[in-house]
């Protein structure tokens, strides 16, 4: 099996349940939007679906005839997009199995979900928007040099070019590093995301993606939304702990340490700044853009 897949599924495809147990009942592996001051574990499916369509709205989504979602997760956008914003039908492409299981279960006739890369995926017709959520971190290996990095973002901003109508509105929320100095705790819990948990992956520069998409799409907002993924993460960190047992029988006590152990990563380097989540919001350049 190819690594990427490999590695993608060594995290994706532990079971449903467990996911179910530690995203709650939106299936939402991403950020959310609070507002100041809400406490965040009440209010985290009134956030998540905040931010799903603050989405649709910056994608100009809702009624749209097809809609794309790259790394589609359990599908909750593709539902939410179809059965509430009326697009006619949408394709979300996953490389996980059972997320696929998870979405196919939905049973909702507007969503077509593939298990497929980014870059293997073909349309017969343009989409009208698209959206890729806290996804793109996967998609280029830590391991290429900063040149074939940023070669690879480019390939990555040409397929979704390549299948979006011109004028269309892709909205991307993405983690992204900053330059800043490592220090040693920090640099042992980045090797574990990177060698352990999330094989390979790698976390963008801006200036990675901007090199990126530049003459493709034109940049309508780029905006940073640290708090949005941080918040999130505190709190699937509270629904583990209140299950904990269950968990651990659901999947083993390695499994369930390996997620404490990332999820607290992921938020104490977001706190602390050395990563962010930008929202960027862009509009498909060519022909016919409006
Ligand atoms: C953190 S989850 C986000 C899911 C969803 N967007 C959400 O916000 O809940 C990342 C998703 O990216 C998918 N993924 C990773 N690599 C991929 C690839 N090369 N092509 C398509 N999807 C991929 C995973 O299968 C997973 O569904």
């Amino acid at each position: 099996m190819n690594p990427e897949v490999e590695a993608i599924r060594h995290h994706y495809e532990v079971s449903n349940a467990f996911y179910r147990l530690l995203l709650g009942p939106m299936m939402m592996y991403s950020g959310g939007y609070w507002d100041e001051g809400e406490p965040l574990r009440e209010t985290h499916d009134l956030a998540q679906e905040r931010k799903l369509d603050a989405f649709v709205e910056l994608a100009r989504a809702a009624g749209v005839d097809r809609v794309l979602d790259i790394g589609s997760g359990w599908g909750t956008m593709l539902d939410r997009v179809t059965r509430v914003h009326g697009a006619r039908q949408a394709v979300g492409l996953t490389l996980s199995r059972t997320q696929k299981e998870w979405v196919d279960a939905l049973g909702n006739p507007s969503v077509d979900i593939r298990v497929e890369s980014w870059e293997e995926h073909r349309a017969e017709q343009p989409y009208d928007a698209a959206f890729c959520i806290n996804a793109l971190e996967h998609f280029v290996s830590a391991s290429l040099s900063p040149k074939e990095r940023t070669r690879r973002y480019q390939t990555f901003f040409e397929q979704v070019h390549s299948l979006l109508r011109p004028g269309a509105g892709f909205v991307l929320h993405t983690m992204t590093a900053e330059r800043l100095p490592l220090n040693r705790e920090l640099l042992k819990d980045l090797k574990f995301l990177q060698r352990e948990e999330f094989k390979d992956c790698h976390i963008p520069h801006l200036y990675e993606l901007t090199a990126g998409l530049e003459g493709l799409f034109d940049v309508v907002e780029i905006r940073n939304e640290r708090e949005s993924f941080s918040r999130a993460c505190r709190v699937w960190l509270e629904y583990l702990a209140e299950r904990r047992d269950e968990a651990v029988e659901m999947e083993g006590e390695e499994v369930v340490a390996r997620f404490e152990r990332y999820l607290d990563i992921f938020a104490y380097t977001l706190e602390d700044a050395y990563f962010n989540n930008f929202r960027v919001v862009l509009t498909r350049r060519g022909q016919g853009a409006s």
